[in-house]
């Protein structure tokens, strides 16, 4: 089966190193995946006072979400947390109460930071939006990515062969998480 995976960067950074690691990504995973950014920049601040009446953007996103089988998170830690930015992003597709749009989605999480620490704080945060969204997550492996610029060519493709096998063996077992979610609840996604 062919699984449709929504994408969210968690950087509105111009040169992301999470965006670049988003590409990286992609070029690696298994066949069977296709790659659908949901975009966050353009996103109000959320307020339940929209509630009533989404606007165009906030639609859009949860028509994104309802439309992926699954949800990748690639994302940096900002001040030990999860960058304002996706956080909104995810308090968008929470609501209206009662229309969560990411109940029984699978998801996964990496990120990469500048620093040796590798977004694993940020990562921690995640998994508790996500244990509270119902998301089932992958829960192992985890990838706290430091990145290193000279690892990835222009397109964002991982030149170093040891970092470019990690994320494709962290994207094999996305994959074969997907499935597990999906033979388990067959009427939930796909
Ligand atoms: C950071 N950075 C950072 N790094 C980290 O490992 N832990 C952290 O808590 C933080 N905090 C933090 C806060 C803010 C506001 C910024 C701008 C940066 C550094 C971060 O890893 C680095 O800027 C990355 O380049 C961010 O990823 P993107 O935005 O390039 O994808």
């Amino acid at each position: 089966a062919t699984f449709k995976v929504g994408y969210f960067v968690g950087s509105l950074a111009k040169d992301s190193i999470n965006r670049k690691l988003s590409q990286a990504l992609i070029k690696v995973a298994p066949d069977t995946l296709e790659f659908t950014e949901i975009p966050i920049k353009d996103l109000p601040l959320y307020s339940y006072d929209y509630d009533a009446d989404y606007p165009p953007e906030g639609r859009a996103l949860k028509d994104a979400i309802a439309a992926s089988d699954a949800i990748l998170y690639v994302s940096p830690e900002y001040n030990r947390s999860i960058p304002g930015a996706l956080k909104n992003a995810i308090d968008w597709g929470s609501r209206p109460w009662g229309q969560n749009a990411f109940a029984r989605k699978p998801s996964a999480i990496i990120g990469a930071s500048i620093g040796g620490i590798g977004t694993a704080v940020m990562q921690s945060s995640m998994r508790s939006v996500l244990s509270f969204l119902d998301s089932p997550q992958l829960n192992a492996p985890e990838a706290y990515i430091h990145f290193r610029p000279e690892d990835y060519g222009p397109d964002g493709e991982c030149t170093n062969p040891s970092t470019r096998e990690f994320l494709a063996t962290f994207m094999r077992e996305f994959e074969a998480f997907i499935q597990r979610v999906h033979a388990s609840a067959p009427g939930h996604i796909g």
